[in-house]
């Protein structure tokens, strides 16, 4: 059956930025978090801890995180690949991380520069860090439904991935549909090999939208026992070293979901439909969640 309780992770500021073109001003998006901050989520992540050659949107990483207030209750991730990375961050105030590896060796490569034994190793040593310091990490595993460079990706090396974080101390998995090809029949069956080796309340689904299933493959896996949902307001965002990848689901549209199902968020509803038109007007861009068009329109 469905969970009572849904954990919202908002990575607007973070997966929804990091694609922008035009570099968002840094006040931008300390007001953008800071709205966030208002409205329940529990979980905002914020910027990431990666090279500014790499991902220049994402060069003020600093600034960002010692602008934005905190707000009691929430917690504020970061980004953070390897233990450059990771020092950077704690030096800013990040209490909270993530690292993020791939199912798909091709997309490890285009994205972090590294195999993904490589990278494990790496987060090892990220992980161990963060434990000494009682950091939390959380960790991604991208192209889990597909991979922009090698196709379908099995379920198998998904799960591996997947065992391999949490057994080194990845508090949470994070499953990415990077490129937002899956379907509620691939969400399914990925998910009974990963629940194999993983509890369902260790396991969090991280659906872009690109095919328009991001919904559908969410209701999977909250029928399925997972009940912490990755989204970003007004669907914004995409990965770099993913091309033509579309943005992530959006977190207005995903509450509008989860209310009709009368499962608790303790978000509201209305205050991400402000937050989402404020980033919207600031980097001049459309919205893409169906449910702020809806209201706007209304
Ligand atoms: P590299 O070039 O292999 O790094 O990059 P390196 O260790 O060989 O060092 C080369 C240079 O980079 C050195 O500088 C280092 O200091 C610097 P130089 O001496 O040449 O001046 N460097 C760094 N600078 C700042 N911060 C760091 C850092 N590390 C090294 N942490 C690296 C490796 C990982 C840094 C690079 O590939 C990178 O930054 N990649 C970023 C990729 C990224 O941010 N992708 C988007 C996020 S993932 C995503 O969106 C998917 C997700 O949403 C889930 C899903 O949808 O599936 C999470
Ligand atoms: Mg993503």
């Amino acid at each position: 059956g469905l969970p009572e309780y849904v954990k919202i992770v908002e990575v607007g500021p973070r997966d929804g930025l990091q694609n922008e073109k035009v570099i968002v001003p840094t006040d931008i998006k300390i007001e953008f978090i800071n709205q966030l901050s208002q409205t329940g989520l529990s979980v905002i992540e914020v910027t990431s801890f990666v090279s500014s050659r790499w991902v220049p949107q994402m060069a003020d990483h600093t600034e960002v995180m010692k602008g934005i207030q905190q707000h009691p209750g929430v917690r504020y991730p970061v980004l953070t690949p390897n233990l450059q990375g990771f020092h950077r961050a704690v030096a800013a105030g990040a209490t909270e991380i993530a690292v993020f590896g791939a199912a798909s060796e091709s997309f490890s490569k285009k994205n972090i520069n590294c195999s993904i034994e490589e990278s494990m190793e790496k987060f090892e040593e990220v992980v161990k860090s963060a434990s000494h310091m009682n950091i939390p990490a959380r960790g991604y595993v991208s192209c889990a439904l597909g991979c922009p460079y090698e196709g379908s990706i099995a379920t198998q090396k998904v799960t591996e991935v997947s065992k391999r974080l949490y057994g080194m101390g990845c508090y949470e998995i994070s499953l990415g549909d990077t490129i937002g090809v899956g379907t509620p029949g691939s969400m399914k069956r990925m998910l009974e090999s990963v629940m194999k080796e993983i509890p369902p309340r260790a396991l969090a689904v991280h659906c872009h939208d690109t095919y328009g299933q991001a919904l559908a493959n969410i209701l999977t896996a909250l029928q399925m026992g997972i009940n912490v949902v990755d989204s970003a307001v007004s669907g914004l965002g995409g990965c770099p070293y993913a091309k033509g990848a579309s943005g992530n689901v959006a977190t207005e549209d995903l509450i509008y979901m989860l209310n009709g199902l009368g499962l608790k968020t303790g978000v509201n509803l209305y205050k991400v439909l402000e937050a989402g038109d404020f980033i919207c007007k600031a980097v001049n861009k459309t919205t893409n969640s169906k449910v702020a068009q809806a209201s706007f329109n209304a």
